[in-house]
């Protein structure tokens, strides 16, 4: 029987074997495992490819976005306003710090949240913005800078589903995390540029910033022994730096095969009334993290669960991102005032992702939206 992956890192690896191997080859008879040449040349071939002043590796995403918020020197009590449509690291570092997220609505079209949104929830307690580029493609980083330089809050960019994403407004441009004061990414397997474990960086042009975060991801040290500030235990090890190493050079064609892998979804799945495609924004490209639908039917739970079966019984895998909207995840519920935020509501009802990778092939794209479709028929 068919079996489809959501993600193919197996054959995607089959193509960079002989690299991959190269490099790991390297890394163990180096015996350097933490540090040394292929972090560095990991950082700077990131900072080259970015366009941005300084990488920081780190151990993974969510280390990124607390080493990013302990550098800025956010105190208990600032509040930090945060998408409630989002995956869970967003806003677990805002509590873990005893910062308080501050939840918002998200646009129904590009699933990110909007300057608007952001305003209306502004306090003179808000210090911080974190502006998650959901699925794939940037949130509106010009109207939100112009915000946060209105009211003199951070931004820190959560990158880690949309790397390789290029943003072009009329005073902000470039690369997905270079965008706002700092940015912050994940390197998980499945991500758009994962490696082989857990991984991650912080992006900043801010040389203090840059400094502070790199004393922070070493145990607050300025040098060896010596510790100016609590810090953490964060690196990327070498092994890890190897692969994305050899990955980095490919992404820009692993985002354009899920571009193209896109466009077939949208040729072949938008057209159905029942379903309403992924929307677009204007300003960003979208490197298609995720292919999210919306259902557009009555009982949306219901139909997404038979739509599952119908899907599993085929060897289609579909995952629903994200179910429950994070201020009724019983870890947020302290910090929900009550109420619920309508387009979340809506999309944690009616969304739902099919596969999505750079080794889609026609054959498999087909076979998966004529599963999607026989089951409206
Ligand atoms: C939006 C978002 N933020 C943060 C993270 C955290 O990254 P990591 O899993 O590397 O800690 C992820 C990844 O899962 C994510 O999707």
């Amino acid at each position: 029987m068919v079996q489809l992956p959501m993600v193919d890192l197996k054959k995607q690896f089959q193509s960079i074997k002989a690299e991959i191997d190269r490099e790991m080859q390297e890394v163990l008879e180096s015996a350097i495992f933490i540090g040394g040449p292929k972090v560095n040349a990991f950082r700077e071939q990131l900072e080259t490819y970015l366009q941005v002043k300084h990488v920081i590796p780190c151990a993974n995403g969510t280390d990124a976005l607390q080493i990013a918020m302990m550098a800025i020197g956010l105190k208990p009590g600032d509040e930090v306003i945060v998408p409630a449509f989002t995956y869970v690291a967003t806003a677990e570092v805002i509590g873990l710090l005893g910062l308080t997220p501050v939840m918002t609505d998200v646009d129904p079209e590009t699933f990110n949240i909007t300057p608007e949104l952001i305003e209306a929830a502004i306090t003179p307690k808000t210090k911080a913005i974190v502006p998650v580029h959901l699925f794939g493609q940037c949130a509106d980083m010009e109207a939100i800078m112009a915000l946060a330089a209105k009211h003199q809050l951070w931004v820190i960019e959560d990158n880690a589903q949309a790397i390789g994403a290029d943003y072009k407004g009329n005073t902000v441009n470039g690369k997905s995390g270079t965008l706002g004061h700092i940015g912050c990414t994940s390197f998980f397997p499945s991500k758009n540029l994962g490696c082989y474990g857990d991984g991650g960086a912080i992006t900043t042009n801010d040389d203090d910033l840059a400094y502070a975060c790199r004393m922070i991801a070493n145990h607050g040290q300025s040098k060896q022994y010596y510790h100016d500030m609590i810090g953490v235990n964060s690196r990327l090890d070498a092994m890890q730096a190897g692969v994305l190493n050899v990955k980095l050079p490919h992404l820009d064609r692993y985002n354009a095969a899920r571009q193209r892998a896109a466009e077939y979804y949208d040729q072949h799945l938008g057209q159905l009334p029942q379903l309403l495609p992924p929307g677009r924004s204007v300003q960003s490209t979208h490197v298609f993290h995720q292919y999210t639908l919306r259902l557009n039917v009555p009982n949306p739970r219901e139909v997404r669960e038979a739509l599952k079966a119908h899907l599993q019984n085929l060897g289609i895998p579909m995952m629903v991102y994200y179910p429950v909207p994070l201020y009724d995840q019983p870890a947020f519920n302290s910090y929900w005032k009550g109420g619920t935020l309508p387009v979340t509501e809506q999309l944690c009802a009616t969304v739902f992702s099919l596969p999505m990778h750079s080794e889609l092939d026609e054959d498999q794209l087909k076979y998966i939206c004529e599963g999607v479709r026989t089951f409206f028929k």
